[in-house]
Parts: C-alpha cells; structure tokens; sequence
C-alpha cells in the first residue's frame, strides 16, 4: 500500500472517531440540556425548589410509553407550583404566540400569559420525553404534538393551560389572530381548555383583542366569534377590538402608556 492512500484511510478512520464522539457528546448534551435550562429557567423564579420540580416534572413521563402519558401525571408538578389568580393582568392567546409574548417580556406591569409563570416559562418552547425501560429524559425522538394525543408535552400544556385558567379572574384578554381563516377554532387549546374554564363567578369580562397585520383576513365580525361569545358561562361580558399589531408592539415601547390605553 502507497503511503498515500494509508494517509487516506488514516484520515478516513480519525474523521469517522471524531463524527461517533460528536454525536454521542452532541446526544449527551442534549439530554443534559433541558436539565440545565430548567433549573437556569427556573432558579429566576426565587420562591420555588426547582430540585422538588424537576423530580416532579420527570415522575410525569420518565420510563413511560411517551403516547401513554395522561394530562393528570403533571398534577403532582402543578400542585407544587400552583398558578396564583392574577385578575385583570391574564392574558389568552391562540395563534398570536410571538406578538404577545413581545409585548408581555416588555410589559408585566399590565399582562401575564401562562408562559410567564413559572411552570410555563420553565417549559416554554422544549420537547421532552421518555421511554420505557429507561430513567433518561429524551428532546429527540419524540411524539410530534398530533402524532398521539397523550404526548408528554402536549399533556402538559393541556394540564397547565386547564389550571391556569382555572384561577382567571376580573377582566381576562385573549389576543386572536385576524391573519387565519378562522379566529376562534373549536380545536385550539383557548377553545377547548381555556374558555370552558372561565367562571361568571371569578371573571368579569373577556376582551377579545384581534390581532390585524397588513393582509388581514379575518376581524371581530368574524361569524366563528359567535361560537366564543355563545360558549361564554352565561353572565361574563364580551367584547372584542381589532387593534393593528404595530399598535400593540408600541404599547410594549412604551411604558409610559397606561395598561388601559394599549388599544
Ligand atoms: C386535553 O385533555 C383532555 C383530557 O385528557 C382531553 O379530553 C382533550 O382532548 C385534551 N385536549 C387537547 C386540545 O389536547
Ligand atoms: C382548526 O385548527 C385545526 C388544527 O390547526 C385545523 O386543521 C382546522 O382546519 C382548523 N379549522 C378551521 C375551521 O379553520
């Protein structure tokens, strides 16, 4: 063999070492990354043990089937960081997941959403999962959110979305999406989870603000805007406004405009 082509398979073989170390460093980072963006995530929040959370958080779903995971294995996680009733501050959203939550990062003085808690804040934009047989916590691999319905992420967002609901109270606002053919789609989690939720006992109002962007298809006049007012617990008064997104993203500029003059 010339020493040329032993340079090559030399180099062949290093190459493909270097590729099976980085994938399974790549792998245990990864793995190890949700660990360490939850306690970073977590440990903003002064008045929690985010060690008891996290073992909550993985009783949930470690060592299960990741399509057989129920809404209820997240109570144990939810009881120990319950959501506190923020009235007149809870914001709603279905579709408009980016615009309110830059306005929210700017403007906590007026308005939380679930992502903002907590719980959601620690869990917002991750994917996790188990499998049977195995103590480890997975972010690939996992259930797409339609592939089975009891995914570990979906179930967690349907239990928290349920309990944060649960304590809505005063005038409540749900930011829609006038961009989409339909608004209010009975499938979204706000249709579904949240609104059932909202008492005439605790929540005064909902104030629909319609997210309009430049081709705006969709506006308050909505016909599917009658299924949200008709699905209302009888006694919660309704209103919606369409309000252009630059104004919201002003509002969020602006702390000098009052909560109640965003739109
Ligand atoms: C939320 O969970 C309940 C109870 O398991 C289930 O009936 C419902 O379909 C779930 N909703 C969504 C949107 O996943
Ligand atoms: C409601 O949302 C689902 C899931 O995103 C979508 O498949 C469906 O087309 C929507 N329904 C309407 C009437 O727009």
């Amino acid at each position: 063999m010339g020493l040329c082509k032993k340079l090559l398979i030399g180099g062949g073989i290093t190459a493909l070492i270097i590729l099976i170390l980085g994938l399974s460093l790549g792998l245990t980072v990864g793995r190890r990354n949700i660990r360490s963006t939850f306690f970073s995530r977590c440990e903003k929040f002064k008045e929690h043990d985010c060690k008891k959370l996290w073992d909550l958080f993985e009783k949930a779903y470690v060592n299960k089937d990741p399509c057989k995971v129920p809404v209820e294995a997240y109570n144990p996680l939810i009881a120990a960081a319950p959501f506190k009733p923020q009235c007149n501050k809870m914001m709603f959203w279905s579709k408009t997941k980016d615009v309110v939550h830059g306005l929210t990062a700017k403007r906590k003085d007026c308005f939380v959403t679930l992502e903002d808690t907590l719980l959601g804040s620690v869990l917002d934009d991750l994917t996790w999962c188990g499998k049977e047989g195995s103590k480890d916590t997975f972010t690939a691999g996992c259930p797409e959110w339609s592939e089975c319905v009891n995914n570990p992420v979906r179930s967690f967002w349907n239990r928290s979305s349920a309990a944060f609901a649960d304590v809505a109270c005063g005038d409540v606002t749900a930011m829609l999406s006038g961009s989409i053919d339909t608004p209010f789609n009975s499938t979204s989690n706000f249709a579904s989870i949240e609104v059932p939720r909202f008492k005439a006992s605790r929540v005064k109002k909902l104030n629909v603000v319609m997210v309009i962007q430049k081709n705006a298809i969709s506006n308050c006049n909505h016909p599917s805007l009658k299924n949200l007012r008709q699905s209302l617990d009888t006694g919660i008064t309704y209103s919606c406004k369409d309000v252009s997104e630059s104004r919201i993203q002003e509002c969020g500029a602006k702390p000098e405009i009052a909560c109640g003059a965003c739109w």
